[in-house]
């Protein structure tokens, strides 16, 4: 007889006139593939799909315009557009389908109006109205909404939820939290208002609460809605958890569902999405002090995908429901796994993001781990090849691995061949890592699967010209890596020096001081790494700035906690002249020779592909294709993007 691992979050939940099947949901994840007029389109609908295939009880769609002055990104569906039913209608019908109760975001984000799009995209002269006249980013501002305004805006989410609920939708969510234009009258620091709507915190709440009367009266009773706040602000005059709690009680007999995110947009993204750096479940403890003073079900978000934890999280009362924005973009199947009790299988989400990052550069769609993310659409229609082939792949890197995988899954028979005797290649530098725990994670779950795939793993082999000869195969996959550049100096040879991949195998062992040689993103991962283990880490860099390699959204993180927690020291302009035995010596800008006297150097110079290595795989199968950092040393993104589609080319 099954018995579920999970049975509290296997467990389901009334939610006004529907039924949640499980415990999780899958929060709002904008997805930009949008036409430039707002409307559905059919990647955005196999993307939501997906969630929906993968178990999620709910699916919200994201931050649907309700009013033409408060388009948040770039691309978002424009319920006032016209034409828009048709696609919405698919939408809801594709997420229903899969027995997921298919929910919307409706949204305004007030002062915020046209900031997160691209030049070019955004409309220049647009007006940006909020609670109270604000000065913005850019020399731009903000102007104060008429109280005819504040009533045309409280109408348009009435309409708009009217409109979701004839396309077939089973639920909307409010969104009054991350700094958008709900949030902003509720924050004592941005509303500033003399009327009604602005002074006491009830006057602040008014809005949110014509809103929603609206939302109910033009769905009617019985139709859930979700209430989606931040906990707390967090930023200077924002307010509390306490003054949450206070206006969590009067707006919860109205409501079905208080989703307790956290923080004020742009003002602290990293609480709003916790980076690589925060703990598991960092927000939990907001959802909790709401949910000990409301009788409304209460759902948490922030850094959740851990079954263990989200299992807890039920258990123990802290909430009722748990939702998940980036662990489902990493593996959308991850609530039918932990449903069907076969959490092993997660593959999780690195919180690298690599997905926040491309929305706003590039309005596209992409996770580091998972290939087919941005790309249900085509994904859907992947065939079977017509004849299965023997696959050799070289190398079992994040690239390798992901064309191992992905050639078995498609029916091809593989053999894996890793020269070293372990699998991960890059990733590997991960081990025991606090904040790479996901990244060494990969590299367990690629093994599982491949194991379940049929692939052959053979550790301790490397593949040369000979072995290719013997095993004739179909086709190479080569995968063979990369390596590091050791700067060409005296000393960078010697005992005290070591690569920034060796460092998990030789932390245990150093003395209290270490520099770190290269300030790129792998260095300053590696210093922290040390100051994690109470080592003194100087980071020095031959160029004017640390991690420019680093993804745009991560850095800022990186570098605060580099310098505000662990007052790392970090020198840049600074050429290495050679390693002593005293420590590293440097030559900074004017000719001033400086000796940074440490016990060891951890070298993180960049790194270089095998080509030698690669170029001796050539000409040896009928199809050959060269993947990963032996091509050209990116990131694991690119490496695992490139072996996915390889294998989808055999
Ligand atoms: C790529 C991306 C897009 C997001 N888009 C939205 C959005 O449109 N609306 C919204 O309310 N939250 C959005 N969020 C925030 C998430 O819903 C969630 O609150 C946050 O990512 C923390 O959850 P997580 O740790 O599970 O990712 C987005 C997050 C990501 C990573």
């Amino acid at each position: 007889m099954f018995t579920p691992k999970f049975p509290h979050l296997s467990s389901p939940l009334r939610i006004g006139n529907v039924t949640l099947q499980n415990r999780m949901c899958a929060a709002p994840t904008g997805f930009p593939y949008i036409t430039a007029d707002g409307l559905v389109t059919d990647d955005m609908i196999a993307f939501y799909e997906l969630r929906a295939r993968g178990g999620a009880a709910a699916v919200t769609v994201s931050e649907a315009l309700t009013h033409s002055t408060g388009r948040s990104h770039g691309r978002v569906i424009d319920l006032t557009a016209d034409g828009v039913l048709q696609g919405l209608t698919d939408l809801a019908r594709a997420i229903r389908r899969h027995g997921a109760v298919a929910s919307i975001e409706l949204n305004h984000s007030g002062i915020y109006a046209e900031m997160d799009i691209p030049k070019g995209e955004r409309d220049a002269a647009a007006l940006r109205y909020g609670p109270s006249v604000a000065s913005l980013p850019g020399g731009r501002r903000a102007a104060k909404m008429t109280q005819d305004m504040i009533a045309e805006i409280v109408k348009s989410f009435g309409d708009a939820a009217a409109l979701c609920k004839r396309a077939g939708f089973d639920m909307v969510m409010i969104h009054g939290g991350h700094g958008w234009l709900i949030e902003q009258f509720l924050s004592p620091a941005i509303n500033h208002r003399g009327d009604e709507y602005g002074g006491s915190p009830k006057k602040r709440a008014r809005l949110a609460i014509e809103i929603i009367d609206s939302v109910r009266a033009a769905v009617g009773p019985g139709f859930p809605i979700e209430f989606r706040m931040s906990g707390v602000e967090n930023m200077f005059r924002g307010y509390n958890i306490d003054d949450a709690v206070a206006f969590a009680a009067l707006i919860e007999d109205k409501i079905d569902l208080l989703h307790v995110s956290a923080g004020f947009g742009e003002v602290n993204f990293d609480m709003t999405h916790p980076s690589m750096f925060a703990p598991h479940g960092v927000n939990v403890h907001l959802a909790a002090a709401v949910k000990k003073r409301v009788r409304v079900p209460v759902a948490t978000v922030g850094a959740l995908g851990e079954p263990d934890m989200m299992e807890e999280i039920i258990a123990s009362g802290a909430a009722d429901v748990v939702c998940m924005a980036r662990a489902l973009l990493a593996d959308p199947e991850l609530p039918r796994k932990v449903v069907s009790n076969r959490s092993g299988e997660i593959l999780r989400c690195l919180r690298c993001l690599t997905c926040h990052t491309e929305r706003t550069l590039t309005q596209t769609r992409i996770c580091a781990v998972n290939p087919i993310i941005g790309r249900e659409n085509e994904s859907r229609f992947a065939r079977p090849p017509a004849a299965p082939k023997r696959v050799l792949v070289a190398g079992g890197g994040p690239s390798g691995m992901t064309a191992a995988l992905t050639a078995a899954r498609r029916g091809h028979k593989v053999i894996l061949c890793e020269r070293s005797d372990a699998l991960g290649g890059a990733l590997r530098a991960g081990r025991d890592v606090p904040f790479k725990h996901a990244s060494f994670d990969f590299i367990r779950n690629r093994e599982l699967m491949m194991r379940l795939a049929g692939v052959d793993i053979m550790l301790g082999v490397e593949v040369t010209p000979g072995l290719v000869r013997s095993i004739s195969p179909d086709a190479l996959i080569v995968a063979v890596g990369s390596e590091h550049i050791i700067p060409d100096i005296p000393g960078a040879d010697g005992a005290n020096v070591f690569t920034a991949s060796e460092l998990p195998d030789v932390i245990s062992k150093l003395g209290e001081a270490v520099a770190v040689l290269g300030g790129g993103l792998a260095g300053c991962e590696s210093a922290l790494n040390l100051a994690l283990t109470g080592r003194h880490a100087t980071l020095v860099e031959m160029g004017p700035e640390f991690a420019p390699d680093a993804n745009p959204r991560h850095r800022p993180i990186l570098l605060r906690i580099l310098d505000e927690d662990y007052h790392i020291k970090m020198r840049a302009n600074m050429r290495a002249t050679a390693v002593s035995a005293r420590g590293l010596h440097a030559d900074a800008q004017r000719g001033v020779r400086v000796l940074f006297e440490v016990d060891a150097v951890i070298i993180a110079a960049g790194m270089k592909p095998r080509l030698a290595a690669a170029d001796a795989l050539r000409s040896l199968a009928p199809e050959t294709a060269f993947v990963g950092d032996c091509v050209s040393v990116k990131n694991i993104r690119e490496a695992v993007f490139r072996g996915y589609h390889a294998a989808l080319d055999l």
